[in-house]
């Protein structure tokens, strides 16, 4: 439910930090990434290494680290994640917030950020109900922070009251809740997208294949601009140089037929986009030793078709999840014509059809000159960059899902 999400996780000062080291745990079982931030005061109560052994990833404590800086930028590292979750967050780092403070890297990451902000307050109930706290997360929660806790309870000083911090399960859930909850800027959150990319190498023999002049830079862009608008996305990629977009899960596959079942695996979703260059054939008999030069004769290559993969998921019987199925058409020549006519046959819902001829540069070039083919008629896109065809599609993916139920896109669903 959390794959490929990205949460930094900022751990203040007090008696609840313990709780943040199972709250890394459960959100990573669920197969988010976490990284932690630990304030001074959170240093107190939890050490970095136990948050390093649970995160897998390094803990950012200082501000002025030479080290941290030449690594990862504290404003990189704010933005590098798709929310921040400040648990527990003391009454110090919650006016510290509200004032605008960046005197550390806690602080400083949450003002340098642009991602959305959760806050799980965990104090004395007296410092809870004071008048600065209350005017703090009032302004906080004007900004847009969300909030999860303080719940009332025994505390750890002996008194009882409003104060306690969030249950681990009860913040998990929030945070569940946040990915599945559609916002103007994240229309597609709660859906679930599977994009494939690249080429697929068939082998020939160990040292040899059969591939084509695929980048990526389509199908990643499209991947990255699904995940963009929310929903989670996974990318199906065969060998490219690109390196993974973030905020998604990322599958690494070589052949058409290692292509088909990771796209099998990760069903069900909402939308499947195929940009891959998939090759229609494989040999037949592709051997396990090198294939020696015998006396100046060439060997012969049986070619046997491969799945079709975009076919196999548009035309799948029953409740057919992808609900929408939006392909691809690399025509050299009488483009829409022969897209109009690839639609029909594969049975996708949406084609988009592009000039592949060694003159257009689209085969790994940054820009790309599209046709939108549904049935109901044809809308022909400006040559423009990959990047914006792709922002371009997944904001026509959103408006479709826009007024559309959802369904459960679970496993097993
Ligand atoms: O990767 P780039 O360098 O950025 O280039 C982008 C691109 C040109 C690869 C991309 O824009 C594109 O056109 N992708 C589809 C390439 C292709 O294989 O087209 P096709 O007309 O041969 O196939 C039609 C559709 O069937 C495609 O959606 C393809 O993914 C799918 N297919 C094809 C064969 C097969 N065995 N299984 C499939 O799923």
């Amino acid at each position: 439910m959390l794959q490929g999400r990205r949460i930094l996780l900022i751990v203040s000062g007090g008696i609840a930090a313990y709780k943040a080291l199972d709250l890394v745990r459960r959100l990573r079982e669920r197969g988010a990434s976490v990284r932690c931030v630990l304030t001074e005061g959170g240093a107190q109560f939890v050490t970095p290494l136990s948050l390093a052994a649970l995160s897998e990833d390094k803990v950012y404590t200082e501000l002025f680290s030479l080290t941290d800086e030449s690594e990862m930028g504290h404003i990189r590292l704010s933005r590098e994640a798709d929310l921040l979750v400040v648990a527990p967050a003391s009454a110090d780092i919650l006016a510290k917030m509200a004032a605008g403070l960046a005197g550390d890297i806690a602080a400083t990451a949450l003002l340098a950020t642009d991602k959305p902000v959760m806050i799980v307050p965990a104090m004395n109930v007296r410092m809870w109900e004071h008048a600065a706290t209350r005017a703090n997360i009032a302004t906080l929660e004007k900004r847009g922070v969300l909030r999860v806790g303080p719940v009332s309870g025994d505390m750890a000083c002996g008194e009882y009251g409003e104060g306690r911090m969030a249950e681990v399960p009860d913040i998990v859930a929030a945070i569940l809740k946040f990915f599945a909850t559609p916002m103007p800027d994240r229309p597609l959150a709660g859906r679930r997208a599977l994009v494939t990319s690249g080429p697929t190498r068939e082998p020939i023999d160990p040292v040899r294949f059969i591939a084509n002049h695929s980048s990526g830079k389509q199908g990643h862009a499209i991947a990255e601009a699904l995940s963009r608008l929310g929903a989670e996305t996974i990318l199906v990629s065969g060998p490219v140089t690109l390196p993974d977009p973030p905020g998604l899960s990322a599958v690494h596959v070589e052949s058409a037929r290692d292509m088909l079942r990771a796209c099998e695996q990760a069903l069900p979703v909402d939308v499947a986009v195929c940009a891959a260059a998939v090759a229609d054939w494989r040999v037949k008999d592709a051997k396990d030793q090198k294939i020696k030069k015998k006396n100046g004769k060439s060997p012969s290559l049986t070619l046997v078709e491969n799945p079709d993969i975009l076919k196999t998921l548009s035309t799948a019987a029953g409740n057919r999840r992808p609900s929408l199925v939006v392909g691809f058409a690399a025509e050299t020549e009488n483009i829409v014509k022969n897209a109009t006519e690839k639609r029909r046959r594969k049975g996708c819902d949406w084609l988009l059809a592009n000039d592949v001829s060694p003159a257009s540069g689209t085969f790994g070039g940054d820009s790309n000159r599209l046709h939108l083919i549904r049935e109901d008629g044809v809308e022909d896109w400006p040559k423009m960059s990959k990047a914006d065809a792709a922002t371009r599609l997944a904001q026509q993916v959103a408006d479709h899902f826009r007024d559309l139920p959802f369904r459960p896109a679970g496993k097993g669903a």
